[in-house]
């Protein structure tokens, strides 16, 4: 399997059956590769909350085709237009509900709405809403491919300047291909890196609880030949102090309009770590998670607190089986808050499908000026 190579998705409609959208399972990643049916909006929430997808553009993307999963079963089931507009909408909520963090769910949502809103004819509903999921996972495509282009002039100019020694590149979680449609986000500019020849190095953080560092972006690199090393989460502010890190990328699941980002419980941690080294530390992002309604990232954005399972056990291959073992032991309370904010001011710039850009209101507003005007 090629990843990020040009057929790769990570959602995708069955070929041969209408009624069914394909996924990922990536709990099971790296150990074993399954691909899921998802058939009604409930199996696309399921996934969503126990994160057999995850990742802030595929959140949406999945949200968008259990849409059009609920069309297909309001269909089967409700009489009158009115019965099938409102099966939907429950279905919206509950969506809506399963993950707090992510803007890009809440924004997939509402743009499928928008389709609802804008026709009266019942019959054509589902065929609409499954272009429109079907558009949202081409745009992603592109954007993640924009991204990629205007990131990899960063990685150019160090790269020159190092006289070709590899960049070294040190990334938390996973904002790779799996946490899109395809190629990622912080990932993106690092595929064309190595598409374009540049030498590269991913310093990968393992990104406990879930481990979506070793599981899922050492596992997309390994697959697509790039030198990478999986590194406990507490390393990286050595790695910097020592020269070992030319540049930070990382994804977001939210940013404020100020530049504010809401990533990966650790990213604060490490962008604090940055700053102290001078270690140039950037964020790769879809305009699709720029929340335009809020500034104060560390007050506004709300911080998804998971199972304590999370933390008190870990999974692993033992021979040939997967097992959980708990890892701490029952007397003692565990706390797992799935994300933190870095402020603005810890971020050297964001990378858009527009270009880079200061973090900071100006810097986004100059990029995305029709949509700083609509909120302001
Ligand atoms: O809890 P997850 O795995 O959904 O968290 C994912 C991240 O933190 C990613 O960095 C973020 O969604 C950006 S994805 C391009």
């Amino acid at each position: 399997m090629n990843i990020p190579g040009e057929n790769f998705r990570t959602i995708w409609p069955h070929p041969e059956d209408p009624r069914v959208v394909r996924i990922i399972d990536q709990r099971q990643l790296p150990h074993r590769y399954v691909v899921c049916d998802l058939a009604t909006h409930q199996d696309g929430a399921r996934a969503i909350r126990d994160m057999m997808v995850r990742g802030a553009p595929l959140i949406g993307a999945t949200a968008a085709w259990s849409l059009y999963l609920a069309a297909l079963e309001a269909e089967r089931t409700a009489k009158s237009r009115q019965a099938r507009l409102d099966f939907i909408l429950e279905a919206a909520e509950t969506l809506n509900a399963t993950r707090p963090t992510a803007v890009n769910l809440r924004w997939a949502i509402e743009r499928m709405l928008d389709v609802i809103r804008g026709t009266d004819d019942a019959d054509s509903l589902t065929e609409r809403l499954r272009r429109e999921a079907a558009a949202i996972c081409d745009e992603d495509v592109a954007i993640s491919r924009a991204i990629g282009e205007h990131g990899v002039e960063l990685i150019a100019a160090i790269a020159e300047r190092n006289g070709g020694n590899p960049v070294n590149i040190l990334t938390h979680c996973n904002a790779g291909s799996l946490a899109t449609i395809n190629w990622g986000t912080a990932t993106a500019p690092i595929y064309i890196a190595h598409e374009r020849g540049i030498p590269i190095h991913v310093w990968v953080d393992e990104t406990r609880p879930r481990n979506q560092g070793s599981q899922l972006t050492a596992w997309e690199l390994a697959r697509s030949g790039i030198a990478h090393t999986v590194i406990v989460d507490n390393a990286g502010g050595h790695l910097m102090q020592h020269g070992q890190v030319d540049l930070c990328i990382t994804g977001t699941d939210r940013t404020t309009r100020s530049g504010d980002v809401a990533n990966k419980i650790g990213t604060y941690l490490k962008a604090l770590a940055a700053r102290d080294s001078d270690v140039p530390f950037y964020v790769a992002l879809p305009s699709t998670t720029i929340d335009w309604t809020i500034s104060d990232g560390v007050r506004e954005i709300p911080i998804e607190e998971r199972g304590g399972e999370e933390v008190s056990h870990i999974t692993g291959l033992d021979g040939e089986v997967v097992r959980t073992v708990r890892a701490i032991a029952e007397d003692s309370p565990v706390a797992n808050f799935a994300f933190d904010v870095t402020p603005a001011r810890l971020v050297t710039g964001l990378i858009t499908e527009r270009g880079i850009c200061a973090a900071s209101e100006e810097g986004i507003a100059g990029l995305f000026p029709e949509r700083a005007g609509a909120v302001a």
